[in-house]
């Protein structure tokens, strides 16, 4: 008798235990993401909500037809809460933190008009430090900041390999009215100190320009950097160079930099630098049949060289970064399905050959 019982019991164990190991990683954990409908925070909504997360999603106004692409997300009826918040109201940055065991703050205005930039980007950033920590739940906080925080200095040498010891001059981003720099540079800088002074463990993202597929309805400021080589209305390309990184994996680093316990700071995520020739190139091998294009708006500096960059952080935290080539096709793919981009026919129709233009 007592010999099944011990059977009976073993047996219940090893059923729970399985079960524990088949749970996600999120199970049981509710967290936020503050811009939730934005481009970037559509991916790691989707992707949180694939994990097991429950999420609270800040948008400014929740009945807003745009954010119809996240309600239709697996998982969303039954783990994600639209809450209203604006980062310049600190009541409802609170409210949306509250019960949350951690916090994804990537709502940001994305401009370079200094009014509308930076005081929500500095404030909004304090805001959702001091609500964590008032909150009591939350483990950590992932701040999305940007690869404008770190490259604009221009004491840098060419040699040297940006990497997340790297910091924008402010000065120098003020000079050059380049204020969404600024505002991100500031931004990162307050939240931590922030961070710091209110024992909030703080660890930041700075993706460099985003692209790939997009999940919301509206074109975001980095994919208008591609449309802008396809729909005509970039005649010429600049004499300039880039960072790229796909949209997928700037979500997956900021899930990775929350569930690795040892990460910490930040965290640059970029797949490679290229010059903006290159960029055209790629685009009009894959898609010959829009107007891509050909020539530089410099014709007299020589080429600007791309700088060196280190992704080694987030490589060591298991991240495979997509390569910027699929990732621009599956931009220009997004774009035509989206409806932002025609559907052109790469053949020329037959019945327009030799006809006159
Ligand atoms: N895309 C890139 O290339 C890139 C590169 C580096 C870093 N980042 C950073 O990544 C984050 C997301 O950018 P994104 O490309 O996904 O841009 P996005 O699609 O424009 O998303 C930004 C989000 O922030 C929200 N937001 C702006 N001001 C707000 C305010 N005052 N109160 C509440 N919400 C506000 C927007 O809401 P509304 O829709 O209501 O305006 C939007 O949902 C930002 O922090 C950005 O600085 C982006």
């Amino acid at each position: 008798m007592t010999v099944v019982v011990v059977a009976d019991d073993a047996a219940a164990a090893a059923a729970a235990a399985q079960q524990q190991e088949e749970l996600p990683p999120g199970h049981g954990q509710t967290v936020c993401v503050t811009g939730a409908a934005g481009y970037i925070a559509s991916w790691l909504v989707k992707l949180l909500l694939e994990r097991g997360y429950t999420v609270k999603g800040t948008v400014r106004n929740p009945d807003d037809p745009k954010n119809a692409h996240l309600k239709a997300l697996d998982g969303a009826d039954e783990r994600l809460v639209l809450c209203k918040a604006d980062l310049l109201d600190y009541d409802s940055i609170h409210a949306a933190l509250d019960g949350c065991h951690g916090v994804f703050h990537t709502a940001s205005p994305v401009t370079d008009d200094p009014e509308q930039m930076v005081e929500p980007a500095v404030r909004g950033t304090e805001y959702v430090i001091k609500a964590a920590a008032e909150a009591g739940t939350v483990r950590r906080v992932v701040f999305t900041s940007s690869i404008g925080a770190v490259t604009m200095d221009p004491n840098r040498g060419p040699d040297v390999v940006v990497d997340e010891s790297c910091w924008s001059d402010l000065e120098f981003c003020k000079k050059t009215k380049n204020w969404y720099c600024y505002g991100k540079a500031v931004a990162e800088q307050e939240a931590c100190k922030a961070a710091e002074e209110r024992g909030v463990d703080l660890v930041v993202v700075n993706p460099v320009l985003v692209v790939g597929p997009l999940l919301q309805p509206t074109v975001n400021a980095s994919a208008v950097h591609i449309l802008k080589y396809l729909d005509g209305s970039a005649k010429k390309y600049a004499n300039a160079v880039q960072a790229y990184v796909d949209v997928r994996d700037v979500a997956d680093a900021h899930v990775r930099v929350f569930e690795a316990p040892e990460a910490s700071g930040r965290y640059l995520c970029a797949e490679r630098v290229l010059h903006r020739e290159d960029v055209v190139h790629i685009l009009g091998k894959l898609f010959p049949e829009y107007p891509v294009p050909t020539r530089c708006s410099d014709e007299e500096n020589p080429r600007k060289q791309p700088y060196k960059m280190s992704n080694k952080k987030l490589q060591d935290l298991g991240l495979h970064f997509i390569p910027v080539s699929d990732s621009l096709y599956e931009t220009v793919k997004s774009l035509q399905e989206k409806g932002h981009l025609p559907v052109l026919s790469k053949e020329i129709p037959e019945e327009l050959n030799g006809v006159p233009a």
